[in-house]
């Protein structure tokens, strides 16, 4: 049995030992393939191996035609929107996400993103406080909820959109449940964006709700570039000087957003949201248990594909 752990960013030290153990300790061998820059590793690697353990790295056809012996990937974190799921399906290869393991990492940046922006990116001049601010968290989701609990520490007033989750579990929060996106957008001054990419959300943020921002609203997006509706996103940041927009990781045209916006706009270098060694460990270790539990019992908890 031999479980390969591809990762284009790794995971910090500390988790890939203790996912070598768990993985050593089923009797299973441990294949690495960290910081690889082109495809063709990735193809050779997943040859002969039974399960694969992935971050954001792209699992599609080629991948799972390559992986001979492949039965299961576990993607170490929440989005899965780097696999394919139905060509995974159609290889007979079940799909895991390890929900809730890095979401605390992820709201924490949010938080991280916030205060820099609200104090001008530290350059000396007077900034804003999040204090009695008006805070929209966009799905209430692991992400959501973690971002609404340090909200609350701040002394924000928080609303919150997200059609699959009851107003009650938001208003136990703490949280005002809002129905309409629009509304969203409207009412808060900073917006924070945890909705995955799937066909409806991608683009579904664009001009009209990023304009109808308060004044002096911040848009903080720590979750896929591809939500944004980039055109939408420029012309809302043209018309109106007050708007900020801070996301990790950085949109397609970076760098004409960033030459045109200057300290108005943040991004980071690689998504860095749940870049810390304890996300790390909770993420890596939750998927390598899922792999070997998979290929010893056949247990698929968390599978994502039909
Ligand atoms: C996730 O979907 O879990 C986050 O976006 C983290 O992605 P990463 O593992 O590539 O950092």
């Amino acid at each position: 049995m031999k479980v390969l752990i591809a990762t284009e960013k790794p995971f910090a030290a500390v988790a890939v030992d203790g996912m070598r153990k768990v993985i050593e300790e089923a009797g299973a061998e441990l294949v690495l393939l960290e910081k690889y820059t082109d495809k063709q590793a990735l193809l050779d690697a997943v040859a002969d191996v039974d399960g694969l353990i992935i971050r954001s790295d792209k699992v599609d056809g080629e991948v799972l035609d390559a992986g001979k012996n492949l039965k299961v990937v576990v993607r170490a974190g929440a989005g899965y929107d780097n696999v394919d799921l139905a060509a995974a399906t159609a290889h007979d290869v079940c799909v895991q996400n390890t929900p809730g393991q890095n979401s605390n990492a992820v709201a924490e940046l949010v938080f991280g993103l916030a205060v820099m922006m609200c104090r001008n990116m530290y350059n000396g001049t007077s900034g804003t406080e999040l204090k009695d601010k008006t805070l929209g968290i966009q799905a209430f989701g692991q992400v959501g909820r973690n971002v609404a609990r340090i909200a609350r520490g701040f002394e924000m007033n928080i609303s919150a959109l997200d059609p699959y989750c009851p107003d009650n579990v938001m208003e136990d929060a703490g949280v005002s449940p809002v129905h309409s996106v629009e509304q969203l957008y409207r009412e808060n001054k900073v917006v924070s964006i945890h909705i995955p990419a799937t066909p409806e959300t991608k683009g579904s943020i664009g001009y009209d709700l990023i304009a109808s921002m308060p004044k002096g609203g911040l848009l903080i997006n720590t979750a896929r570039k591809e939500v944004i509706d980039e055109e939408g996103l420029i012309k809302a940041l043209e018309e109106r000087q007050d708007l900020k927009y801070a996301a990790d990781v950085a949109p397609e045209r970076a760098m004409e957003i960033k030459e045109r916006f200057g300290d108005r706009v943040f991004f980071t270098p690689k998504k860095m949201g749940a870049q810390t060694s304890e996300a790390n460990i909770n993420a890596g270790l939750a998927a390598a248990r899922q792999v070997i539990a998979f290929l010893t019992t056949g247990e698929a908890r968390f599978k994502v594909n039909k």
